[in-house]
């Protein structure tokens, strides 16, 4: 990969270009914290292969085509079928995701598989329709409303820590938490009014595990900028499981239409009563539906793979987890938490937030550009395509010290971290509408778990961070556990 960077010296992997910074790692200091383990990572390009090199590689995981230079460099440009600027610098996000959002719209790409099967969802959607369907639903996912939600995550996580009483052996954690993460979102999404889902389980279930296990996969092709109509594997159509979700959810909506839900209020109800505060305009049923299945898929996995890695890295440090696990106990005894006690469980909070850095579930944002614009003192032409690997982004030397270890404490001030240079949830006004919701759930299911359980490694070998459809490790989680005394 011939990279090339906006100024002076020269990249280190192919000589071509320069970086304005040096690399600083931030050597141990005397007397500071004691070093940690190193968090699992992904082997990163450090030279350049062939065009059949690096489909080879990417078969493999996608993050192996991130070039090795962007943990030290602020821009990588080059060009395969198309010129491409790997950006991994806070100034390069802001200008992309904030400043000029609007000259950078998700690539097609980017939207994958939803744009064809979910097409009037948020997460597709751009320009005028994107804004007013945002304005509308902006409420149902503030802090106050998200509140009000909490309800069926404490439950969720009770039953969570109900099944690992039973448990003799390892568990197996990355399924633990889909079926926590999955109880809350299908209960939240499609409430009943009574704790449980409008939406028959055997009509969601199957749709979910297809599109986990098929549909969304991320393809090479997408990254090197292959047009949408080249065939991806598991791509050709709608999956009758899909059409059965989207038949559920109309029955649900129509059902909800005549009889209003005066029970546990879910987001079915919150968007039938959503509308755009500066015209008025509702959704549709067919706009409801694509949105509410939009959250299940958005919100699902994307929890549920933080929160396994969250056990994970708790687990490789165990002195850390006994800190997060003696505030759970100080705040809830043997209790599951709720949304009430979410506001005194920082120090999970923090831990929450820094297995996010490592390992942000969504590592590689596509934009592509309409205009000519200027990034990072790089030319950016109309139809380049804009690579920002967030999972570089958490790791760079520049901004992270010692990148590689799990450190909780460095959220303690969020006020010390800079916004564009850690980006779960993305920044800017496409920024994830369910960040409060997935914030709240995290906190409330760790917490549950850390005060009953102590999760400890096993001897199977280490996950590795793998893109797929989300960023998973590349075999599922185990863990022992065990209950935590007194
Ligand atoms: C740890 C959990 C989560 C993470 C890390 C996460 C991350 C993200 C990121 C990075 C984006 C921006 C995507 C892009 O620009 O292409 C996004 C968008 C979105 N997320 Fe989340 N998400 C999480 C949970 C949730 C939940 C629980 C919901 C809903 C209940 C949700 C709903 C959405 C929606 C609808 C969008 C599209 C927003 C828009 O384009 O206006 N997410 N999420």
């Amino acid at each position: 990969m011939s990279a090339t960077t906006p100024s002076g010296g020269r990249c280190p992997v192919t000589g071509h270009g320069g970086g304005p910074q040096t690399p600083h790692q931030t050597p141990p200091q005397k007397g500071g914290p004691a070093p940690r383990k190193k968090a699992p990572d992904a082997e990163l390009l450090s030279k350049r292969p062939s065009l059949l090199g690096l489909i080879r590689l990417a078969r493999g995981n996608v993050l192996n085509v991130i070039p090795h230079v962007a943990l030290y460099y602020p821009i990588v440009s080059d060009r395969l079928l198309r010129r491409f600027h790997v950006i991994v610098d806070p100034e390069g996000n802001k200008r992309v995701l904030k400043t000029n959002f609007a000259n950078y719209p998700k690539s097609p790409e980017a939207k994958g598989v939803l744009a064809k099967v979910l097409k009037r969802g948020l997460f597709v959607i751009d320009g005028d329709e994107w804004r007013w369907q945002r304005r509308a639903m902006n409420p149902a996912f503030a802090p106050r409303n998200v509140a009000r939600l909490t309800p069926p995550m404490t439950r969720a996580a009770r039953e969570a820590a109900e099944r690992l009483a039973d448990r003799e052996g390892p568990v197996n954690i990355s399924w633990e938490m889909m079926k926590t993460a999955f109880d809350v979102i299908v209960r939240i999404t499609f409430a009943d009014g009574e704790g449980e889902s409008a939406v028959p389980l055997d009509v969601v279930s199957p749709a979910i595990d297809h599109y986990l296990s098929d549909t969304g996969k991320v393809s090479l092709l997408d990254y090197l900028g292959f047009p949408a109509w080249v065939p991806r594997p598991g791509r050709m159509r709608t999956h009758p499981t899909l059409q059965a979700l989207k038949d559920g959810a109309d029955a649900a909506i129509a059902e909800r239409r005549q009889k209003p839900n005066t029970g546990e209020p879910g987001l079915i109800d919150m968007l039938i009563d959503a509308e755009d505060p500066q015209t008025g305009r509702r959704m549709t049923d067919a706009e409801l539906r694509d949105n509410l299945i939009t959250f299940l898929i958005a919100g699902h996995e994307t929890t549920a793979i933080s929160l396994a890695w969250t056990l994970y890295l708790l687990a490789l440090e165990p002195e850390t987890q006994a800190r997060a696990a003696a505030e759970a106990r100080d705040v809830l005894g043997e209790r599951a938490a709720t949304g009430e006690d979410v506001p005194h469980l920082a120090y999970i909070r923090q831990a929450f937030c820094e297995s996010m850095r490592l390992y942000p579930p969504i590592p590689v944002h596509l934009r592509t550009a309409t205009a000519a614009d200027e990034v990072s003192g790089t030319g950016i032409r109309p139809g380049d395509t804009m690579i920002l690997p967030f999972y570089a982004m958490h790791r760079h030397h520049q901004h992270w010290n010692r990148p590689d270890e799990f450190r909780p404490e460095r959220f303690a001030d969020m006020t010390k971290i800079d916004r564009f240079a850690y980006l779960p949830f993305s920044v800017g006004p496409r920024v994830c509408i369910g960040a409060d919701f997935a914030m709240q759930e995290s906190i409330i299911t760790l917490a549950t778990l850390l005060a009953r359980y102590r999760f400890s490694l096993t001897d199977r070998p280490a996950p590795k961070p793998k893109l797929i459809l989300t960023l998973r490790p590349d075999r599922d989680i185990w863990l022992e556990v065990r209950p935590r005394e007194g």
